[in-house]
């Protein structure tokens, strides 16, 4: 008899299940699944108390057969025992990349890391806590593995907590998150690469002995060349509704590190975390040591529905006011880049009015007067109103919002400085740069030292004084423009600790902000797309994913996005970018939080009506936008057609966003495109939305179709050069 202990959650009282074990061998085998609805990671505590992954995948509904899954490989002994180790450690038996590695306070680098004991705690119907403590035979160190689960959604988040009782301080050198193990004939990989107006370029491959490893040492801005996302599909790649599929992301805003290792075993080894770069952290007896979350969801059909799983999982438990309601905005950074005054600012106000959007968003240069911010060499520090622009201060901007009856929003940027600015004369300590090399910038900038306490204070002060002196201030867009170079902190006394600790830094201050001003939304833009994830949307309404605005582009970026992110967090514009028309550009922001950022005033009449419907038909599709589920119908990259559909939870109701991706002689939706998730048995009325003024829709709105015609056979929204942009609504009857 083996035991076997299910996590699962019933009933509603939190309960705190604890098993630990004598120092001896344990007499029977320990298996503990970690289950969500779908889904099984069985982990197993051998008699030498090696713990490892048994099983990942389709849950089993016995859950005896679990036990029965290691048998059936028949393959060469892994001699060391550690290949399918729950958390691999280093210098002792292992020699495969190892998920942690130390060095003890006597200076012995070797680690072994066997099972104590678990303890499983019920936090909600729906969201389970299992912890699983290790410990060294030899050494007083020990790691707790954390596996939180989301049952209904098919979420996992695991991290761990490190911590020792030597007699001194013990280094790590590597700290993982998480480390998995999939068992699988092939792994194909995608990921993401991209750079500034490039963003979640995709590329898939299939994955091949040795590892290979996804990362950034960016610092900040730390995802412009890689994010931490991807997906793994087992044997074959995944479809968007067929096949095997893991998502994996870090819940990480700096250096990222992700080993994927296919093994001797044909095993695929997934060691997610910190990027230890740089980073050794000197960890004093008795501190824990905290990693980041690793997320991840699998799906056995394909990825949509993983990417659904997700998404709601963003908005029901980690995104910042996840099913709440956002605001649509006029910007004014592509109108006026730096030149603007106070007139012209109240000038975009009665445009915000005119097109009927919520807020009036200030962008860049509205500050710093010894080094006027003009251009993006000088000023950045310096927040106090710039006094040729604006000679009565940001108050007056809001006070005449008001008058308006718009919102009004403002840009920062807290984390950077100019060289040319009074910050960094009065605090040249304060900013990060190698003290005996040249400055290195990266637009013109540096970056501030957020692992000191008092830069910490600083850049909370920045919003905490814009809040204090406007309290009707209702939005900012926290930029991040730079990478770090020369990584160095005058403050901290350990130089490999910087990296760890300006993240830290950085949370601190974002937690501050949110316990003062829990609800206001915030952008977060990183000069474009280089910054998101699952720890700062936390804080965070919504995301820049991109400075390219060309709707063309958009559709691709967007669509990438749209597996790990949902609408509701993705801040889309209407600019000038692109030779699309304005109809074309506005229903490619519509697929998520609309906003323009265009001069309204160079507008033509027929285009401002255009404008100011749209934003009123958005206003009627908003909700299901943001808050449905996502299925995407037709892949831009694989025809001439992007569909995608958002519908709400009850299947009642939906939009359809139908773009020509290709311009090509007679290209267009030849074909019906089939409509996915509605109820077969329903019936539902299509009509077309968001038309420009003078033009005639072609589709038959007095038709009636089952739920199960449209899946099946689908509809044609008839999209072809002169209709390259249509967009249904689906109504069921
Ligand atoms: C980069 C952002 O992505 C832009 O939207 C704009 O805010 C500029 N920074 C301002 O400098």
């Amino acid at each position: 008899m083996k035991n076997i202990f299910r996590l699962q959650v019933k009933g509603l009282r939190p309960l705190l299940i604890l098993f630990s074990y004598s120092a001896a061998a344990l007499a029977q085998s320990i298996t503990i699944p970690i289950e969500t609805k779908d889904n099984a990671l069985v982990i197993q505590a051998n008699s030498d108390k090696d713990l490892n992954v048994i099983y990942f995948g389709k849950k089993l509904a016995e859950t005896d057969e679990y036990d029965k899954v290691s048998d059936l490989y028949k393959q060469r002994n892994d001699n060391s025992g550690v290949f399918r180790s729950v958390y691999t450690s280093s210098g002792s038996r292992n020699l495969l990349e190892p998920a942690i590695t130390v060095t003890h306070a006597d200076g012995d680098n070797s680690l072994d890391l066997k099972y104590v004991g678990h303890a499983v705690e019920k936090i909600s119907d729906n969201v389970s806590l299992l912890s699983v403590v290790l410990k060294d035979p030899v050494y007083k160190f020990e790691v707790t593995l954390f596996y939180k689960t989301y049952f209904k959604e098919n979420v996992v988040e695991q991290w761990s907590e490190i911590k020792h009782q030597e007699k001194g301080n013990v280094v790590l050198h590597k700290f993982a998150s998480a480390n998995l193990y999939l068992k699988s004939e092939s792994y194909w990989l995608t990921h993401y690469h991209g750079n500034w107006a490039r963003e979640m370029q995709p590329e898939e491959a299939k994955l091949t002995y040795g590892i290979k490893t996804l990362d950034s040492k960016l610092g900040t801005r730390a995802n412009l060349y890689m994010p931490s996302v991807f997906m793994v599909s087992l044997n074959k790649p995944a479809t968007e509704n067929e096949g095997d599929v893991l998502f994996g992301a870090l819940e990480y805003s700096g250096n990222f590190k992700v080993d994927l290792e296919l093994d001797a075993q044909n095993g695929l080894r997934l060691i997610a975390g910190i990027n230890n770069y740089a980073s050794e952290y000197t960890l004093k007896p008795n501190k824990t040591f905290t990693t980041p979350k690793f997320l991840y969801t699998f799906s056995s059909k394909g990825k949509g529905e993983a990417s659904r799983n997700m998404q709601r999982w963003a908005r029901d438990y980690k995104l910042l006011d996840g099913n709440g309601e956002r605001l649509t905005l006029l910007n004014n950074w592509e109108s006026t880049f730096f030149d603007f005054n106070e007139n012209k600012l109240f000038g975009l106000l009665k445009d915000t009015k005119n097109l009927g959007v919520d807020l009036f968003l200030l962008d860049d240069g509205w500050f710093a007067n010894k080094y006027p911010r003009n251009g993006d060499n000088a000023g950045l520090g310096d927040w106090e109103p710039n006094k040729k622009k604006l000679p009565n201060g940001v108050a007056s901007l809001v006070k005449q919002a008001g008058a308006e009856g718009v919102k009004f929003g403002i840009w920062i940027e807290p984390e950077m400085v100019n060289p040319k600015s009074e910050l960094c004369e009065n605090h040249p300590d304060w900013v990060i740069k190698e003290p005996a090399r040249a400055e290195k910038y990266f637009r013109n900038q540096l970056v501030l030292d957020l692992s000191n306490p008092k830069v910490q204070d600083f850049v909370f002060g920045v919003v905490d004084h814009l809040f204090s002196e406007n309290p009707k201030l209702a939005f900012i867009k926290w930029d991040c423009n730079a990478v770090i170079y020369n990584a160095h902190s005058a403050y901290l006394k350990n130089q490999s600790h910087f990296y760890i600790d300006y993240m830290r830094g950085l949370y601190n201050v974002l937690a501050k902000v949110r316990a003062k001003y829990p609800k206001v939304p915030m952008m977060l833009c990183s000069g474009g797309g280089g910054r998101v994830d699952y720890a700062a949307l936390q804080y965070f309404t919504e995301f820049w994913p991109s400075d390219n605005t060309d709707p063309m582009e958009r559709i691709f970026i967007q669509w990438e996005y749209s597996y790990f992110y949902p609408a509701i967090t993705s801040a889309n514009h209407v600019t000038d970018w692109g030779k699309q028309p304005i109809k074309f550009r506005t229903d490619v922001a519509m697929m998520g939080k609309l906003g323009f950022d265009l001069n309204v005033k160079t507008l033509s009449p027929t285009d401002l009506q255009f404008c100011k419907a749209a934003v009123q038909a958005y206003n009627g599709i908003k909700d299901v936008v943001w808050h449905g589920d996502q299925f995407r119908l037709a892949n831009p990259t694989e025809g001439d057609v992007a569909s995608l559909l958002y519908l709400t939870e009850d299947k009642s109701t939906g939009v359809i966003f139908n773009y020509l991706v290709n311009n090509r002689y007679a290209a267009g939706s030849q074909f019906p495109i089939k409509l996915q998730g509605l109820k077969a048995n329903k019936k539902y009325k299509l009509s077309e939305i968001n038309l420009y003024p003078g033009t005639k829709s072609t589709v038959d709105e007095e038709k009636t179709y089952t739920g199960e015609f449209l899946m099946n056979v689908g509809f044609n929204p008839d999209v072809r050069a002169g209709r390259n942009s249509v967009i249904l609504k689906l109504e069921a009857m």
